[in-house]
């Protein structure tokens, strides 16, 4: 194992790995099943990495497979050292990220420091009596007036506190009623989250993704939410200063392995002003996932003002940015653009061009649309199965899965599936194989700075510059096509949504929701 972590780490890197990578996160449940359980497992992500590494990504984060009761797909942990049995076990985990290294791909791992599930035994201790010594772990309150001990509600609807009957007490949960939130203004917390990061460091894991980390510090007194915040759950709005100090630590964890670790943060603030802290003085988190994009309709100004924004805000404070257009959470991006193939195309050659490191979900590269899932099949309490179908890898009936999986299929996978994809020059997989390709050429592309270009209506355009590697992005967003957009002499396109127009020289001229990367035409 430690041969193959060492052999992907560069020698003498031109920046952290991490501001260069392209992370690829896998939904294990979804990805690749190798028992015929309909579930999909670590064996099968094993057996489809090659699928990852061609693709040109250099990281993947695996959502959660920790053992757990699944009230929340595995966002709800009872073990947090051990694989759940439906997922393999440790000795599969080692292989795959021993695969996983042979193929130079970095591993990181969905980290859950929030809550815990209330199966978990440090709640079940916790809950057993006001007088366990872990009874404050969680966190416990006398109830008000008979009711919760706060306004505060769940993101998954209803009050954030539920009453334990046994001990007359309440206990908060932010998500579902079996993820009770851990309280980390206890030093005994902070330890065993600690040494459940290193468990996994020290099996070789190249970082985390941390769940909801924003939400770990609480304001001691647990105040009432103010009028126009109390309506929503916290998720979106809450920010404790204490959460920092807690971060400072957690840093410090992953600085005692020689410091090409990373912690990636998941912080659903949707304002970037409100990211930029999370950083803290480069001694907080190494990147914070930036949702913004998630959120916007397919209009260039929308789309010109957010990058526009969170690239000036985020340089300003140098702090590396991040994007994505899907997860797990969320629709896909090409079912919020209207289902459109071309606009995800257009999307992608935006994802893959901004500065900052982006982050893509399973299946995008092959263009699905969500599932549509009939109300008998639902099994997600935040109605997120459509975008956790499952991946379909080839044209066959059961489309490489052994058993009928746990969702439906996403629409068409008789054609729209990796194999197929693999084999058309011009499909989705091919456009992000190739945009890929040209991240890895250009320095100015992976590591340069941004510069937003003067360009029509309906269009967005910027320069990426490092040194003297330059690149130029257009992409259109109307329904009509457009002339005019940049200077056309001396370009050639690079990268293009479809790839006949690669090669060419730069005319000028967008069709509906096409995007281009330009380079110098030296020829
Ligand atoms: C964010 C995760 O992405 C989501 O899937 C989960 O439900 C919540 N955090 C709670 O862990």
């Amino acid at each position: 194992m430690g041969d193959d972590s060492t052999a992907t780490r560069p020698r003498r890197a031109e920046a952290p790995w991490w501001q260069s990578a392209v992370v690829y996160q896998i939904y294990p449940r979804s990805f690749a099943d190798s028992d015929g359980d309909g579930v999909g497992d670590l064996a099968g992500i094993a057996s489809r990495l090659d699928h990852v590494a061609r693709l040109g990504v250099d990281a993947v984060w695996l959502s959660p497979f920790y053992r757990s009761p699944m009230a929340d797909f595995g966002y709800d942990v009872s073990d947090h050292t051990d694989v759940d049995p439906v997922f393999g076990d440790l000795r599969a985990f080692d292989r795959l990220l021993a695969a996983a290294h042979r193929r130079g791909l970095r591993v990181l791992l969905d980290w859950v420091p929030n809550h815990t599930s209330s199966q978990h035994p440090w709640f079940l201790d916790s809950r057993s009596s006001r007088s366990s010594p872990r009874r404050d772990w969680y966190i416990w309150r006398d109830g008000r007036d008979g009711g919760p001990p706060n306004n505060w509600l769940s993101a998954f609807g209803g009050p954030a506190w539920t009453l334990d009957d046994a001990t007359g007490q309440w206990y908060l949960h932010l998500f579902l009623p079996e993820q009770p939130d851990l309280n980390w203004a206890n030093p005994e917390v902070v330890e065993a989250m600690h040494g459940v990061l290193r468990f996994w460091l020290d099996r070789g894991v190249d970082g985390f993704r941390a769940d909801v980390v924003h939400l770990i510090g609480k304001d001691e007194a647990l105040a009432d939410r103010p009028a126009g915040l109390a309506e929503r759950d916290l998720v979106g709005s809450y920010h404790e200063p204490r959460t920092h100090e807690l971060l400072r630590g957690i840093r410090r964890v992953l600085d005692e392995y020689g410091g090409d670790r990373v912690m990636v943060g998941e912080i659903p603030l949707l304002s970037p002003a409100l990211l930029v802290p999370y950083y803290g003085r480069g001694d907080e988190l190494h990147v914070v996932f930036n949702f913004t994009l998630m959120h916007l309709p397919w209009a260039a100004e929308a789309f010109r003002a957010a990058v526009a924004e969170a690239d000036g805000l985020l340089s300003a404070a140098g702090a590396w940015p991040s994007w994505v257009l899907s997860n797990h959470d969320q629709p896909r991006h090409r079912t919020r653009f209207g289902g459109s193939e071309e606009r995800a195309r257009a999307a992608a050659v935006l994802l893959l061009t901004l500065r900052g490191t982006p982050f893509l979900y399973a299946g995008e590269e092959l263009g699905l649309l969500d599932a549509e899932v009939p109300a008998e099949a639902r099994v997600d309490p935040g109605g997120r199965d459509g975008s956790r179908a499952p991946i379909p890898w080839d044209s066959a009936p059961g489309h490489g899965w052994p058993a009928r999986p746990w969702l439906p299929w996403p629409p068409d996978p008789a054609r729209r599936n990796a194999a197929a994809e693999d084999a058309d020059p011009d499909s989705v997989l091919s456009l992000y194989r190739r945009l890929l390709r040209a991240r890895r050429r250009s320095a100015a592309l992976r590591l340069g700075s941004w510069r937003l270009l003067g360009s029509p209506a309906g269009t967005l355009a910027y320069e990426r510059r490092r040194g003297g590697d330059v690149r130029r992005v257009a992409i259109g967003f109307g329904e009509e096509p457009v002339e005019g957009v940049l200077a056309v002499s001396g370009w050639r396109v690079e990268v293009a949504s479809h790839e006949e127009r690669e090669g060419g020289r730069w005319d000028g001229r967008l069709r509906p929701s096409e995007a281009v990367v330009l380079e110098a035409d030296r020829r």
